[in-house]
């Protein structure tokens, strides 16, 4: 692997700072002072990209592709600081082990990079996690030449960890390397399932094993409409033709099949699946398994209501009320429906 290309910048500052202290006349030496406490451990950082043997030749170097006359950058990241992204502040579990796969920048950079699925067990958490940035998902200052625009994991498809199918959708593989359900699915012995956790689901971000109707519990789906004929996936709808950073969904990203749309809300699909997810939501209270908060109770429950809980949850985790499948999430609610009685 080559030496950091950082190092040039340490020595070009290391210099300036010494043409700096030229100054004026130099005063005495003063006495040296104490050592100062050691420093915490750093991150562990993301593996590099394959490079030639020698160093980075300040030739090959070509800072212009990026940073020029242009505004690109500024406009990119002004776009970028409002997306969630930028703003949530769960980026902190980067320093949990169990987590760092997905939170964070520095683990899931180094995992994506490593094409380790997001819960492998050598994932460990990092020291300083810092905010998902432009060098999570891009190889930013790697090469210092315009292809470190390159997508972090090139765009490989994914294998979901917690279901069978894949994921494969071009540059939105990126986006399912995190937006997958994260938690095991229980398996019932003689027909009963028993967990100790609060947060019985399969956690936040379940976006592409919807997209593929993969991962209900007593449901069979299939790949939606909008996986199979929509062919950037995610990055089509949430960024557009403009590469919007903001990364929420765009209403202009429907007109070509849609054309008279004028909201997502299209023939009430979001109505019906809210007005489906509000009746369930009562009946699981009632079946003792969850309260009002969407937190389960530890317990020992029959597996139709296990299943109807977890499907339930999925469909709130996906959070786009049935437009990414809407026939799955559909059979996801109403299997809940059938199994709580209602
Ligand atoms: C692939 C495009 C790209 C190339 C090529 C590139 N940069 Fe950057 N640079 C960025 C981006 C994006 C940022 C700001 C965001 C970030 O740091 O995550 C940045 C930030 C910087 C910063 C601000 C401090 C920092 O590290 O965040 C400096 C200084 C800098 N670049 C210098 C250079 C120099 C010198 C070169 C050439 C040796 C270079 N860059 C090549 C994209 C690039
Ligand atoms: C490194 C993991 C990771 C990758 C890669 C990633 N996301 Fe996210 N995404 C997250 C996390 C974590 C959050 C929640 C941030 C928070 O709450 O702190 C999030 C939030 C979001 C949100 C905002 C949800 C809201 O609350 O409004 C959208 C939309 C989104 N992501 C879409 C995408 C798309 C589209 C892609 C691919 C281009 C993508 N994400 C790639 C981890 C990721
Ligand atoms: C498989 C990837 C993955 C793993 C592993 C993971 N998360 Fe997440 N998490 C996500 C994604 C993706 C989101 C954003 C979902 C969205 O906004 O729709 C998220 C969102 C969150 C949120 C923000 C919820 C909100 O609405 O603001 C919290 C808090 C969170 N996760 C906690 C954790 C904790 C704690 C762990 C480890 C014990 C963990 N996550 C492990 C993918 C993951
Ligand atoms: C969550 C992942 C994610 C983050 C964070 C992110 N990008 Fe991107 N970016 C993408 C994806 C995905 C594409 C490709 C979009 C497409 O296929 O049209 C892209 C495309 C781009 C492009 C066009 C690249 C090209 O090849 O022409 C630029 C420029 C860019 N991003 C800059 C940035 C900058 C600057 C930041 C930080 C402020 C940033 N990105 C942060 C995912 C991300
Ligand atoms: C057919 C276009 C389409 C595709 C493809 C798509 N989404 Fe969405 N997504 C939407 C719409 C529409 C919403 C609902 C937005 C609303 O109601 O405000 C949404 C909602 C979301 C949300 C909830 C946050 C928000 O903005 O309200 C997240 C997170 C998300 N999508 C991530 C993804 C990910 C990750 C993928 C790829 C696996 C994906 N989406 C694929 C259209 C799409
Ligand atoms: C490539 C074409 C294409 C694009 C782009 C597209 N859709 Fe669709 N959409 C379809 C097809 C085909 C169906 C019906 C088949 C299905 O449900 O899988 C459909 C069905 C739907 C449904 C279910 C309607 C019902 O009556 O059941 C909703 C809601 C929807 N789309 C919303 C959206 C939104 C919102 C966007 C943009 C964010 C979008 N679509 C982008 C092709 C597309």
């Amino acid at each position: 692997m080559k030496p950091r290309s950082g190092y040039l910048f340490v020595i070009l500052f290391a210099a300036a700072l010494a043409l700096a202290a030229c100054g004026g006349d130099a005063g005495p030496a003063g006495p040296a002072g104490p050592a100062g406490p050691a420093g915490p451990a750093g991150a562990v950082g993301a593996a590099g990209a394959d490079g030639s043997d020698a160093a980075l030749d300040v030739a090959d170097l070509s800072c212009t592709d990026c940073h020029n006359e242009t505004s690109g950058i500024l406009s990119v990241q002004a776009r970028f600081a409002e997306s969630h992204h930028a703003t949530g502040d769960s980026w902190v579990r980067g320093s949990i082990g169990s987590c760092a796969g997905c939170h964070g920048s520095e683990g899931p950079k180094a995992r994506i990079t490593a094409g380790l699925g997001p819960n492998d067990e050598s994932i460990q958490g990092v020291a300083t996690s810092s905010p998902i940035n432009c060098r999570t998902c891009h190889d930013v200052h790697m090469t210092y030449t315009g292809a470190d625009w390159a997508l972090t994991g090139d765009s490989a498809a994914v294998s979901f960890d917690r279901s069978d199918g894949t994921y494969d959708k071009g540059t939105a593989n990126l986006c399912a390397e995190c937006h997958q359900i994260r938690h095991p699915r229980p398996e019932a012995t003689d027909g009963m399932i028993e967990f100790t956790t609060t947060r019985f689901g399969p956690h936040h971000g379940v976006e592409s094993n919807m997209a593929v109707g993969e991962g209900g519990m007593g449901v069979e789906g299939s790949a939606a409409g909008h996986y199979t004929l929509i062919e950037g996936g995610c990055v089509s709808c949430h960024m557009g033709e403009n590469a919007n950073h903001g990364f929420e969904a765009q209403l202009s990203s429907c007109e070509g099949c849609h054309a008279d749309i004028e909201s997502f809300d299209l023939n009430g699909t979001q109505t019906e699946i809210q007005a489906l997810v509000d009746q369930i939501k009562p009946l699981l209270i009632a079946s003792g398994i969850m309260n009002e908060e969407n937190r389960s109770i530890p317990g020992t429950y029959t597996e139709e209501v296990v299943n109807a809980m977890w499907n339930y949850m999925y469909v709130i985790e996906d959070r786009s009320l049935g437009v990414h499948n809407p026939a799955f999430t559909r059979a996801l609610l109403n299997y809940s429906l059938e199994a709580l009685g209602g």
